[in-house]
């Protein structure tokens, strides 16, 4: 196994048993950071969807700030922290769009009120009051009656394909353990120990 192979198995176990664990609401929300074309920073929580050796997957609205973010640098990180675990994973790498096959499959599996939103929300943008969002929903509803809702060209899904993987196990007294796998320089990943 190669040390990327033995992160993304590692990852995988310790969502695994956040899932298991009593008191985590939300295992899969993670912050993810963004910066626009000049550096300055966003931060927001999300849902992973999918997380396999091909990266970290989530979905949202391209013409959010963070859809803004991402399009002008394709850069992101993501924090995932389970308080009653003591443990942080934070990933770091460059983000791509998801194939339209992708990103229509994952859409057509999420409920319908979802995918009603998905269309009635301009993600980010300023919104007169609640009613001109509920006439938006109507709207959408009306316009696609019983039928199947088709996925909005401007609600896709990104993956980041990490560079960087931090495992953050908290211990007494702050004498944490923190392990960094990272793709160095010559391509190939490596694995080293952090000062707490
Ligand atoms: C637990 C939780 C999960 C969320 N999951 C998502 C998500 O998967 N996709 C999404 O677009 N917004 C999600 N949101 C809303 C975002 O945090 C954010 O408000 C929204 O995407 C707009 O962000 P932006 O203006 O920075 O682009 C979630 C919020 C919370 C609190």
């Amino acid at each position: 196994m190669t040390y990327y192979e033995t992160a993304i198995a590692r990852f995988r176990e310790w969502l695994e048993l956040a899932h298991e664990t009593e008191g985590i609401v939300d295992p899969t929300a993670m912050a993810l950071a963004t910066a626009d074309a000049s550096g300055r920073p966003g931060v927001r929580t999300v849902l992973l969807k999918q997380v396999d050796e091909a990266g970290f997957v989530f979905y949202t609205n391209t013409r959010s700030q963070k859809g803004m973010h991402l399009a002008a640098n394709p850069y992101a990180a993501l924090d995932f922290y389970w308080a009653p675990l003591a443990r942080q994973v934070v990933i770091e790498g460059g983000v791509q769009t998801v194939s339209d096959d992708e990103a229509d499959a994952y859409f057509a599996s999420r409920p319908r009120l979802s995918q009603i939103g998905a269309w009635a929300s301009d993600q980010s943008k300023p919104l007169a009051d609640r009613e001109a969002f509920e006439a938006r929903l109507a709207e959408v509803e009306a316009r696609f009656g019983d039928g199947p809702i088709s996925r909005p060209p401007h609600w896709t899904g990104y993956r980041l394909r990490p560079n960087r993987i931090e495992f953050w196990q908290g211990r007494d007294g702050r004498l944490h353990d923190r392990e960094r796998y990272y793709r160095s320089d010559s391509g190939d990943w490596e694995w080293l120990l952090l000062n707490p």
